[in-house]
């Protein structure tokens, strides 16, 4: 596997892969790698002939007081659980690379982006929007991979490549969990003992509320609370939402509609670690609907 570290270089390679007929599928990833990481690899291997696989952790996706400089890196680990993945390239530039002196630009998506996680972190979808920008115009993919952990994430990265006409294909990867439903995430590592039982109630109430929608339940305000009060069973969680909103409008209807497909989505904090975890669940549609 190669490492490649200068955008220049990374485009050149691509466009040589381009050139020869290759098929590029690119993993955008923040590195620490963990089984979600290596399935989104393994998924992009079956999908193209040449994997890219990113690892910059962005500067400009945290929020002044997040965990920017303490979060988990291992450059030599990531290379090698990368190669054993079947990614061809780690590209890995450095802050200065992506962000020289003197630059100005910055990518806003609206709508997807102004709720929930863009409410609790402001600011953070644009990080992303720009970083998955320019790692685009960096490796040029026909195809890109997303984890499913990040929905909102993945909705936004799809507006993006609406609007600016990107020519690439998104696909969303399930979430990978622990045994016990835990969602698969670099913080993990952060959880003390203790917390790190108590975080499984993120997927309970997850179920809770996938059960109840399984069930015919459309009401929102049934789900939400169904969700929170699963949450606050924990009493060391803070809760930052417990919302249910169209998978792919995130608006918030009373009541959803038969077929329509809800995500579910939670957020809360367990002492210093703050974990997101979500759902996509289909509302059964009656017989009436479905005729
Ligand atoms: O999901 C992530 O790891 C990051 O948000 C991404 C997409 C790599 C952009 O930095």
């Amino acid at each position: 596997m190669e490492l490649i570290v200068s955008i220049r270089q990374m485009q050149y390679y691509a466009e040589q892969q381009r050139y020869a007929g290759r098929r590029i599928a690119v993993v955008p990833t923040m590195g620490y790698f963990h089984e979600g990481h290596l399935s989104l690899i393994r998924q992009a291997r079956q999908l193209a002939d040449v994997v890219i696989t990113t690892l910059f952790v962005n500067p400009t996706q945290f929020l002044p007081g997040e965990d920017y400089e303490r979060y988990p890196r291992d450059l030599e680990r990531d290379r090698r659980l990368a190669e054993e993945a079947g990614s061809d390239v780690l590209f890995a530039p450095t802050v200065q690379e992506m962000y020289p002196a003197g630059y100005t630009t910055r990518v806003t998506v609206l709508g997807v982006s102004e709720k929930f996680e863009g409410v609790f972190r402001p600011g953070h979808f644009q990080g992303v929007a720009t970083v998955v920008t320019k790692l685009f115009l960096a490796t040029k993919p026909h195809v890109a991979l997303f984890g499913q952990k990040d929905w909102q994430q993945t909705l936004v990265v799809r507006q993006l490549v609406r609007d600016l006409n990107f020519d690439v294909e998104i696909v969303v990867v399930p979430t990978v969990r622990e045994a016990d439903g835990l969602a698969m995430s670099s913080r993990n590592i952060y959880l003390l003992p203790e917390q790190r039982q108590k975080a499984t109630v993120l997927y309970r109430a997850l179920q809770r509320a996938r059960e109840l929608v399984l069930q015919g339940q459309r009401r929102r305000q049934v789900l939400v609370q169904a969700m929170a009060e699963e949450l606050h069973s924990v009493p060391e969680i803070q809760l930052d939402y417990a919302a249910a909103a169209d998978a792919f409008t995130l608006d918030e209807p009373e009541e959803f509609a038969g077929g329509q497909q809800i995500a579910l989505l939670v957020a809360a904090r367990l002492g210093q670690i703050r974990l997101i975890d979500n759902e996509v669940v289909q509302v059964p549609p009656t017989g009436a609907e479905r005729a």
